[in-house]
């Protein structure tokens, strides 16, 4: 558990590693609340829905520093500037924003996502909600907090008692989105409530803390999941495809769930 005494390390301290991650993603907050609806740079990634701001690349790039200085050695793979897809001894997986589009329009629901692999196995989760100033951080085998509380996924085993959460690719035109808006309906009339708050770590994040029973999603990347990934595992939750199957941060589909509702929402992705 993160706490006030933890800060003082060195490197062989097992919190080392997970406090940088902490300080690393709060200074980019930082840099990210500082320009919140400022005039900033907008740039069109492959559609007029996918957008880049220019504070989605300085956030990437004062992260990336900071690796290359305290971790040389370090792979990274990273949304605006690509990097390293396949395992590595340590690989770091960054969002730099997620929720970009909430940013570039005002919608203060947004966060800075790092998940940290060791030889493929994700072990360490930080999820920065900049304008809430919560960090969920999670360690593997070591459970999963907001700021120094320790989280746990819902109880609720009813999809008819659910608030569930969602989100759509950028590109949804070219990606089925007949069946997208199929599984949509389906929980939809389900469910007690769909939510859609444009970050899928933040989804992910709920879902830990017991806010959200589920969350689903098609054609995410791994940047988008990897932190959120863990943190929903630490909290007692589950995290498969849409097969029920364990999933690498590669794959493209996911269900984060509390475990209790996972084997209903499986079967309405599969309807
Ligand atoms: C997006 C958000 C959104 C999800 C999209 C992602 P970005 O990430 O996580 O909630 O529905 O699929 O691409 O582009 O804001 O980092
Ligand atoms: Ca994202
Ligand atoms: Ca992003």
């Amino acid at each position: 558990m993160l706490c006030g005494i933890c800060f003082i390390f060195n490197k062989t301290n097992k919190y080392y590693m997970l406090n940088k991650i902490v300080n690393i993603a709060k200074e980019a907050g930082q840099l990210i609340r500082e320009n919140f609806r400022t005039n900033f740079e907008v740039e069109f990634k492959t559609s007029e829905t996918n957008l880049v701001t220019a504070i989605d690349k300085k956030s990437e790039k004062l992260i990336i520093e900071y690796i290359n200085k305290e971790f040389p050695g370090h792979k990274v793979l990273a949304e605006e500037s690509g990097g390293e897809y396949k395992s590595a001894d340590y690989l770091w997986v960054i969002d730099p924003i997620d929720g970009t589009n909430n940013y570039a329009h005002g919608l203060p629901i947004f966060c800075v996502s790092i998940g940290v692999q060791k030889a493929g196995d994700t072990i360490y989760g930080v999820v920065y909600d900049v304008m809430r100033d919560a960090v969920y951080h999670a360690e593997k085998g070591g459970g999963a907090y907001c700021n120094s509380r320790k989280m746990k996924v819902s109880k609720n085993d009813k999809m008819g008692r659910s608030l569930l959460v969602t989100g759509f690719p950028y590109e949804v035109a070219t990606k089925n989105p007949e069946h997208i808006l199929k599984i949509f309906s389906s929980f939809m009339l389900a469910s007690r409530g769909l939510r859609r708050l444009g970050s899928a770590a933040l989804d992910m994040c709920y879902v830990a803390d017991g806010v959200f029973d589920g969350y689903w999603e098609s054609f995410l990347y791994p940047w988008d999941m990897c932190a959120g990934q863990l943190l929903v595992q630490e909290a007692g939750g589950l995290v498969t495809d849409f097969n029920g199957n364990k999933r690498d941060i590669f794959g493209e589909n996911i269900i984060a769930s509390n475990g209790r509702v996972h084997g209903q929402m499986l079967d309405i992705v599969n309807s």
